[in-house]
Parts: structure tokens; C-alpha cells; sequence
């Protein structure tokens, strides 16, 4: 079922969106690894990789439907963060962002009567819940951790595991 030319261009524009999200993740990676967080590092560089995979989902998407996929530019991520839970919630405000992303996306599809995209954003609505939960998950135990350099040491261990683990 070809996509029509409105959702083609909107699926484009969020193709870029979540590439913007995995460059902004790479840059949050290095700066972690850089301010000795080298497993909060690991984490940011899966999350990273998990955000091209989602764009990877549009863009196979827009081509399976014959549409025509139209890259945007990106913007250059911020390297200069002021502390570990400043990065942290960055990745959240930018998560939420992702999420009324979609939300205006599946709106869009009801509007159009696309309802060939349903399934695909019934997806990605569930996985914004995901997204948005781990990072106030972390934000939660940073602030528990606080000034604690054995805790810190420890949550840094523990999502450094997160690349073996998937
Ligand atoms: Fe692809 Fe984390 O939104």
C-alpha cells in the first residue's frame, strides 16, 4: 500500500529526528567516557546504536511502501554538559520530545486514514514508554547516589553491563 506524499515526508522528518537522537547519544557518550564514566559511556553508546535502529525501522518502513526516503540535516550535539545527571536529563527532555514526536505522527495517520501505519507506531508508542522510563530510572538513582563516589562507581558498573546484556 503505496504511502502517500504528507505521511512520506512526516516518516522523513522523524527518520532525522531519531538519527539527530543517536548523534546527540554518541556526544553524551564521549563526554562520559572523557569525565571518567566509562560504563555510563557503554550504556549511552547502546542507546545510541538503539536510535539508528529506529530510524533504520522508518526508512525500511517508507521503502517497503514505495515512498522515497529524504534525509535532513543534522545539528551539531552539545560536547560541554555540567555534571553526569545534567547528560541524563538531556537524554530524557530529548526522549519526551521523541515522544509526542510520535505522538503527532500517529495523529497524522488517523487524519490520513493511514491506518497501514498503525502497527509500526503502536510500536514505537510502547517503546517511548521504555525509553522515557530507563532514563528517569537512572536520573533516580543518580540522585540517590548523589555526592557518593562508591555508589556512583557502582551504578557506573552496572550500565556499563547493558552492551552484554542485549
Ligand atoms: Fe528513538 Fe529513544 O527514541
Amino acid at each position: 500500500m503505496q504511502i502517500n506524499e504528507t505521511m512520506n515526508a512526516a516518516f522523513n522528518d522523524q527518520i532525522t529526528l531519531e538519527l539527530q537522537a543517536a548523534h546527540n547519544y554518541l556526544a553524551m557518550g564521549a563526554w562520559l567516557e572523557s569525565a571518567g564514566f566509562s560504563g555510563m559511556a557503554v550504556w549511552m553508546h547502546a542507546q545510541s546504536a538503539e536510535e539508528t535502529a529506529h530510524a533504520l525501522k522508518f526508512y525500511q518502513f517508507v521503502l517497503d511502501r514505495d515512498g522515497r526516503v529524504v534525509l535532513g540535516a543534522l545539528d551539531a550535539p552539545g560536547s560541554a554538559f555540567d555534571s553526569v545527571v545534567a547528560v541524563f536529563e538531556h537524554g530524557l527532555a530529548q526522549e519526551r520530545g521523541v515522544s509526542a514526536a510520535i505522538n503527532s505522527l500517529y495523529a497524522l495517520a488517523m487524519e490520513e486514514k493511514d491506518f497501514a501505519s498503525l502497527p509500526l507506531l503502536d510500536w514505537f508508542v510502547t517503546e517511548q514508554i521504555e525509553e522515557e522510563a530507563s532514563f528517569s530510572q537512572i536520573l533516580d538513582d543518580l540522585k540517590l547516589a548523589g555526592d557518593g563516589a562508591q555508589a556512583m562507581l557502582f551504578l557506573d558498573r552496572e550500565l556499563g553491563s547493558r552492551g552484554s546484556a542485549e
